[in-house]
């Protein structure tokens, strides 16, 4: 206890700063939110992750929860306008985790980056609620954009191993980029993307251009055997050449 300026004593003041998980002392009905918070991100991550065994283990251990832990104290210094710390908030936990996500980067609740080494999200970033990145994801600008240059995810979106997604385009609701894909357009709610340059090739869980309604098992263009065709005829051609030639002569 300490006294005051009227000579009585009161509570030793405990600093309380608005930091979602962050290391500062907190008293009261703040310390009940932000321990609720943790436990809900830990939660979250347990939920996703098999091989998590415990809140402790998530805890101290996994690297993409410390990161994101760091991540919302740089940003509470970016967004007071303390850059220079925030940015060394950022580069600290660049170099202890492998992940970098800029101070400005604008993330919900839920993030789980899984395995987390390479993991890149760039200043104008967005994430919605529980989504997941796995290792090696960029959300990065194509170096053509200012201002809002980065891609915008919404919730529930998963992000496969070494997959880039650039560009200041939206990614919808539950969508899925697979493993190595490169996302250049946007994607819409409830798809899944794949290759390099990225394509739909599901959207609420049909098979794109195949779905139930449409579905031509006999007019359904198949390049592969397009191609054959093509080389068939070709051959047939210059066959029937070749007959010609042996049959007339050159004609010289
Ligand atoms: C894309 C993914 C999320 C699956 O989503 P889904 O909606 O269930 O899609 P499906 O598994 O039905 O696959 C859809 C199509 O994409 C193909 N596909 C799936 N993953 C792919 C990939 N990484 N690259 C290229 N094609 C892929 C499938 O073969 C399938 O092709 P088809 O239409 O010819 O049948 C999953 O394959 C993936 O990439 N997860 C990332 C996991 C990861 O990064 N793990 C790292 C752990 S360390």
């Amino acid at each position: 206890m300490l006294p005051n300026e009227g000579g009585t004593t009161h509570q030793r003041p405990v600093m309380s700063y608005d930091i979602p998980g962050g290391c500062f002392f907190i008293h009261g009905k703040r310390g009940e939110i932000m321990f609720k918070k943790l436990k809900e991100e830990i939660d979250s991550i347990m939920e996703r992750d098999p091989a998590a065994r415990s809140r402790l283990e998530v805890y101290l251990l996994y690297s993409g929860f410390k990161a994101v832990r760091s991540y919302r104290k740089a940003n509470w210094f970016f967004r007071h306008n303390m850059k220079f710390i925030a940015r060394m908030i950022s580069q600290h936990s660049r170099h202890k985790t492998g992940i970098e996500i800029h101070p400005g980067a604008t993330i919900g609740k839920g993030l789980f980056i899984d395995h987390g080494m390479g993991v890149v999200i760039g200043e104008t970033a967005e994430i919605g609620d529980n989504c997941t990145l796995y290792q090696g994801v960029t959300l990065g600008g194509t170096g053509k954009d200012q201002g809002k240059r980065h891609p915008t995810l919404g919730n529930n979106v998963l992000v496969g191993s070494g997959a880039k997604v650039l560009g200041p385009f939206k990614v919808g609701n539950n969508a899925r980029i697979a493993a190595g894909a490169v996302v250049l357009t946007e994607v819409p709610e409830n798809a899944t993307a794949v290759g390099v340059p990225a394509k739909v090739v599901r959207l609420n869980g049909e098979k794109v251009g195949c779905s139930s309604k449409n579905l031509d098992q006999i007019h359904y263009i198949d390049p592969v055997a397009e191609h054959l065709t093509d080389l068939d005829s070709q051959v047939r051609n210059l066959r029937s050449a070749i007959e010609e030639v042996f049959e007339n002569g050159l004609g010289i």
